[in-house]
C-alpha cells in the first residue's frame, strides 16, 4: 500500500478541518496534543501548535516529511495555524517527552484510552475533545474533574458545536453500564439516548 497522507486519509474519514475551525473560533486553543493521530493533520489547519503522537510507521513517515506536511497544509490552514507541527513516534501510554500541564486541547478520536494516559499534559481549564468509540467520552462523562461544554454534531461534512441543552447528551440508555472499570475493560463507549460525533469537556 502506498504511503498515506492526510489528504488521502480524508477520503476515508472526511475532512475534519471545519471541526477544528469551529473549536478555534469558540475557544482559540494555541497548543494541542493529539495521541493516536495516525496521519490526521486536520488540527493544524486551525491551531498554531500541535503535537501528534503515534506508534504507526506510516504516521512517522508522513510527519517526518516536512515538505509534504507543509504542502498538505498549504491553502488549507487558517492564519497562524500550522506554525508548529511536531510528531512523537511513541506509545502514548509511556511517559512522553512533554511538560505536564502544557496543552490547551487534548484530542482523543478512535485511539484508545487517551484520557487515562495523557490527562496530565492538559493545562488547568484545558479542553478534551473525545468521542465515545473507544470509551474516552464515556469515561470523561463520569470524571468529576471534567464538565461537558459542547457536543459535536456531524452531518454531510458539516460540524456543529452544540452548547445549549447539554443535559440531553451523555444520558446512558442503560444506567448500570456507566461504570468506569467496565468501560475500560471493554475498551468501548456506552450507548446514549442522544448521540453525537464527539464531545468537548473542560477541566474544572
Ligand atoms: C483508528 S486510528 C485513528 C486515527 C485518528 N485519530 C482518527 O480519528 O482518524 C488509531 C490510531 O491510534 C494509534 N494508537 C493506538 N494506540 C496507541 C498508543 N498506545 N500509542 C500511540 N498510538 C496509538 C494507532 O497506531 C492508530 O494510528
Amino acid at each position: 500500500m502506498s504511503q498515506p497522507t492526510w489528504r488521502s486519509y480524508c477520503q476515508t474519514i472526511g475532512d475534519r478541518a471545519p471541526l477544528f475551525a469551529a473549536i478555534r473560533e469558540a475557544w482559540d486553543p494555541d497548543v494541542a496534543l493529539y495521541p493516536g493521530s495516525y496521519v490526521d493533520l486536520s488540527p493544524s489547519t486551525a491551531i498554531p501548535s500541535v503535537t501528534y503522537v503515534d506508534t504507526d510507521r506510516r504516521a512517522a513517515r508522513f510527519f517526518g516529511d516536512a515538505d509534504l506536511v507543509a504542502s498538505e497544509l498549504s491553502g488549507r490552514a487558517l492564519p497562524e495555524a500550522g506554525a508548529d507541527v511536531t510528531f512523537i513516534h511513541q506509545d502514548y501510554s509511556t511517559p512522553l517527552p512533554l511538560e505536564t500541564s502544557s496543552f490547551d486541547l487534548l484530542i482523543s478520536l478512535y485511539a484508545g484510552p487517551v484520557w487515562d494516559n495523557c490527562r496530565e499534559y492538559l493545562t488547568p481549564q484545558g479542553l478534551l475533545l473525545a468521542n465515545a468509540s473507544h470509551g474516552d467520552a464515556s469515561l470523561a462523562a463520569l470524571d468529576p474533574g471534567l464538565r461537558l461544554i459542547a457536543a459535536v454534531q456531524h452531518r454531510a461534512g458539516v460540524y456543529r458545536l452544540i452548547r445549549e441543552g447539554l443535559g440531553d447528551y451523555l444520558v446512558p440508555k442503560r444506567p448500570e453500564a456507566a461504570d468506569p472499570q467496565t468501560i475500560r475493560d471493554r475498551g468501548r463507549g456506552i450507548a446514549y439516548t442522544k448521540s453525537a460525533f464527539a464531545y468537548i469537556f473542560q477541566l474544572v
